[in-house]
């Protein structure tokens, strides 16, 4: 099966049980400021999750692209990747453990739509601690379907639980549903989620039934929600029989060029072929949304997946720059990436020449550190993080002396870096709920009278083509080819100002696309909306007179009187005919 089969047998079959089907929503997280990639299908849907009326209903399916960075680690085993796509249904306070254990089994094993044996799936489900029972009824289900007792497993916390680690919010037990290869157990402790790849984890069902107080408490929801997630490279490579990901049609033909570009006689494939495959696959999507590389948030995410792609195409002969080429194959694979070309391969040929300077340096520091004879493993460790030096190339400069490189110092210096850091990119790197604090909501309502009041001072011609919100400010980017003077800078900060001071009041009505186009709502550019969309309105209640119309998913404020002052601090360029603005409320 193709993946643009199982795609529409997923959507179909959910289609038929009374789901609205969405568009998949960008990689980059609108409102959600605590992830910096759309991590699972259900991030856009947060606010939904939390109570908000979706205007597609209460049962949703997509197909979401998402990007995952706390398992780089794992990258080159056979299952795991940082990119790939997510096939999810959704029930926003309708169905139940149930219905949604009963459609994942007839998906799976019925055989119109998956047809693989229900003997082939093994099933996790929550073991219960103290803060929530053991998951008996949907372990029941599972049975009553026909799944053997001894294939259905009790796991904690760790692993069966979805929701804001460390965080407030919508959360509850998973059950998970799992391929067995049919390859021998690794030991006799081997069980789904073990990391031998006996077992694939292919869809996870969500009961999100709890909300986790401050307190840590938790509390019964009053909108128990189901949110599932299907891996569609893991399942369109289980269906084909193979035990991974990489022998697919999305990615046979990247791995089939990085063969074609290494000077050594590599037999395929090998886990430096699989990193190089998954992470240009990631970096030429994630440069797909705009993103530069550079050294903080989601620039060094990217940054750090170029650099690592180009390390192993160096050990495995590649000399030349040769990133922007496996990007070709990898557009071919993903035609709408295409529009995007010439952004991708432009940033992949100046940052592999970046790197290669550094790499140039490290060579120096490497001749520096050899004239002692002796490079410690610390030294090693610098050298890897300074000048991005893996440990195998300055181990292969060394044999060329006689220098020996102390692999167990090495190890402890990264392993100490890696905990650091850890702790420092924990918050960011996990999926989660977002704590839809009252601040994100405030920028966000600001961001409506930014832009209807960039149109009335500016051009009617100006429209959004980017926003991002954090709870310490917003980012909004729009189509406008002149700088901005310091006079119209005041005359927008001014207007917005007056607008918040007349106390409008924000409403929002759900109708057809079709009806808030004919309405003359904004929309954003370029963005794919479903046929039933929210129009969210600010208007004067004294008057009537309306400021500003735009489709969008929400929250927002009640009344723009709730926002504080709004002061414009950043004016820049973003692109070609793209202005950038930074704003604060205080
Ligand atoms: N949100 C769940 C996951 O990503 C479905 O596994």
């Amino acid at each position: 099966m193709t993946s643009k089969e199982l795609r529409k047998k997923f959507l179909d079959f959910f289609k038929k049980k009374g789901h609205a089907i969405i568009p998949g929503a960008s990689l980059i997280p609108e409102h959600d400021p605590t992830v910096l990639f759309t991590t699972a299908g259900m991030h856009p849907l947060t606010p939904f999750l939390l109570g908000e009326k979706h205007p597609a209903g209460q049962r949703l399916a997509d197909a979401q692209k998402c990007v995952r960075t706390g398992d780089i680690d794992s990258i080159g085993d056979n299952w795991h990747l940082t990119f790939f796509e997510m096939l999810g249904n959704w029930s926003l306070g309708d169905y139940w453990k149930k219905e949604a254990i009963e459609w994942s089994f007839e998906f799976l094993t019925e055989k119109k739509w998956l047809d693989i044996p229900a003997g082939k799936l093994s099933i996790t489900v929550f073991a219960g601690d103290k803060d929530a029972p053991e998951d008996k009824d949907s372990a029941k289900i599972w049975q009553k379907l026909g799944i053997l007792k001894e294939r259905i497993y009790y796991l904690p916390k760790e692993e069966n639980w979805w929701g804001p680690a460390g965080q407030t919010g919508p959360c509850g037990p998973c059950t998970e549903m799992f391929y067995d290869t049919g390859k021998e157990k690794c030991n006799s402790n081997c069980r789904p989620g073990c990391s031998c790849g006996k077992y694939a984890e292919i869809w996870n069902d969500v009961f999100m039934e709890f909300n986790k107080t401050k307190e840590g408490k938790y509390l019964p929801l009053k909108q128990k929600n189901v949110d599932t997630g299907m891996g569609l490279e893991r399942t369109i490579a289980v269906l084909a029989g193979f035990d991974n990901v990489y022998e697919t049609e999305l990615f046979k033909p990247i791995i089939k060029k990085i063969g074609e570009l290494t000077t050594k006689n590599y037999p395929l494939p090998t886990t430096h072929y699989r990193i190089i495959a998954d992470h240009l696959k990631a970096a030429t999507f994630i440069l797909a949304e705009n993103i530069e590389p550079s050294n903080v948030e989601r620039g060094y995410v990217l940054r750090r997946l170029i650099r690592r792609a180009v390390r192993h195409g160096r050990q495995i002969g590649i000399k030349n720059i040769f990133t922007h080429k496996v990007a070709e194959s990898i557009i071919e694979i993903y035609p709408e990436l295409k529009k995007n070309q010439d952004f991708i391969f432009e940033q992949l040929i100046r940052e592999e020449e970046k790197f290669g300077k550094t790499l140039k340096r490290g060579l120096k520091q490497f001749e520096r550190l050899a004239k002692n004879n002796k490079i410690t493993g610390e030294k090693a460790f610098n050298l890897y993080q300074n000048y991005g030096f893996p440990l195998e190339l300055t181990q292969e400069l060394g044999k060329e002396r006689n220098i020996k490189i102390d692999e167990k110092d090495f190890q402890e210096a990264l392993k100490k870096h890696q905990e650091l850091s850890r702790l420092g990119s924990e918050k960011k790197f996990k999926g989660g709920l977002a704590d839809h604090s009252k601040k994100v909501t405030k920028y966000h309502t600001a961001t409506h009278l930014l832009l209807a009041a960039l149109r009335q001072i500016l051009s009617s011609h100006i429209y959004q083509r980017g926003s991002n919100i954090t709870a310490e400010r917003l980012r909004f980017d729009f189509s406008h080819t002149a700088k901005l003077t310091p006079e119209e800078l005041k005359k927008v900060e001014d207007l917005v100002n007056q607008k918040i001071k007349d106390g409008l009041e924000v409403k929002w009505e759900e109708m057809s696309l079709e009806e808030a186009k004919k309405q003359r709502a904004m929309g954003v550019f370029g963005e794919k909306y479903g046929e039933r969309v929210k129009v969210y309105t600010i208007f004067n209640p004294k008057t009537g007179e309306i400021f500003s119309q735009e489709i969008c998913g929400g929250p927002h404020v009640k009344r723009t009187s709730e926002l504080g002052k709004f002061k414009i601090i950043k004016e820049e360029s973003s692109g070609a005919s793209v202005r950038r603005l930074r704003a604060v409320l205080e």
